[in-house]
């Protein structure tokens, strides 16, 4: 039901943030969508106790994401107000902890139900750890395996109907099961018309099938003009933790 389901996503963000939020956290990457809004009740709980880094600063993912952050008394932080850290890499965020549509056996993932992939991709490379909460259906083999959605891709508004054809051309032998990819326009709900993004910009839902190259299809997606970010992050994430519907949580490395 969908109760559990909640359930278990709120004992996988549970578990994350004990784990990973410890007081000498200073910068914490705050993700999008329903399971991060129980990472920031634990992250309010653990406030309360005194359990948190004193000036520990939160960066948003997304609107939902700020707003979560502000409504707990945490402190928001936007990227680009960050120090450098000291060897010269501009990677100033501890850890980043978000949710996603689906994860492989690689911890290659899919992001971008919520269309906020574009900061979340962003906050992840800053991030020195990105770590995956979410419930078991999200627990998948290979891309495509569960999650129906496709791989969202933010694109500019002018370039939609140019980067879906490019896009539905896309050849790749071996990396993705169907013949051709198919790119829907993402549609609004109680608006007429397509989804705008936090930045802006269109989504196209791509459907490959099953994903079988993360990385290949994410590059090449990437270079379609117009594209702005695609919603496959390989090689990122570096922990996953999944609530199951009977209250037990797994978590993969
Ligand atoms: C936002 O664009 C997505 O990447 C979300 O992180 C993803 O859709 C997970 O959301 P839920 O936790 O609501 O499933």
């Amino acid at each position: 039901s969908a109760d559990l389901v909640a359930q278990a996503k709120r004992a996988a963000a549970f578990a994350a943030v004990n784990k990973h939020v410890t007081p000498d956290v200073r910068v914490l990457g705050v993700g999008t969508g329903s399971t991060v809004v129980f990472v920031v009740e634990r992250l309010a709980e653990l406030r309360a106790q005194g359990q948190l880094h004193p000036e520990l600063v939160c960066v948003p993912t997304s609107f939902q994401s700020s707003q979560l952050i502000v409504a707990a008394g945490l402190r928001p932080a936007e990227l680009n107000d960050l120090p450098a850290d000291g060897d010269g890499l501009h990677a100033p965020i501890d850890v980043t902890i978000d949710g996603a549509d689906e994860v492989d056996a690689e911890l290659n993932v899919i992001k971008g139900g919520g269309a906020a992939h574009l900061r979340e991709k962003v906050v992840a490379a800053a991030s020195r750890a990105l770590v995956i909460v979410g419930d078991s259906t999200k627990d998948a083999r290979v891309l495509g395996d569960k999650w129906a959605g496709g791989v969202p891709v933010e694109v500019a508004p002018l370039a939609w109907r140019t980067a879906k054809a490019q896009i539905e051309r896309i050849a790749l032998p071996g990396a993705f099961e169907l013949a051709a990819p198919a790119a829907t326009l993402r549609q609004a709900v109680r608006k007429a018309g397509p989804v705008v993004t936090d930045n802006g910009n269109f989504v196209l839902d791509v459907c490959f099938g099953r994903i079988h190259d993360p990385p290949a299809v994410e590059r090449r997606v990437m270079m379609v003009p117009g594209v702005v970010e695609v919603g496959i992050f390989s090689g990122m994430a570096c922990e996953a933790w999944f609530g199951n519907e009977d209250g037990t949580i797994a978590c993969r490395i």
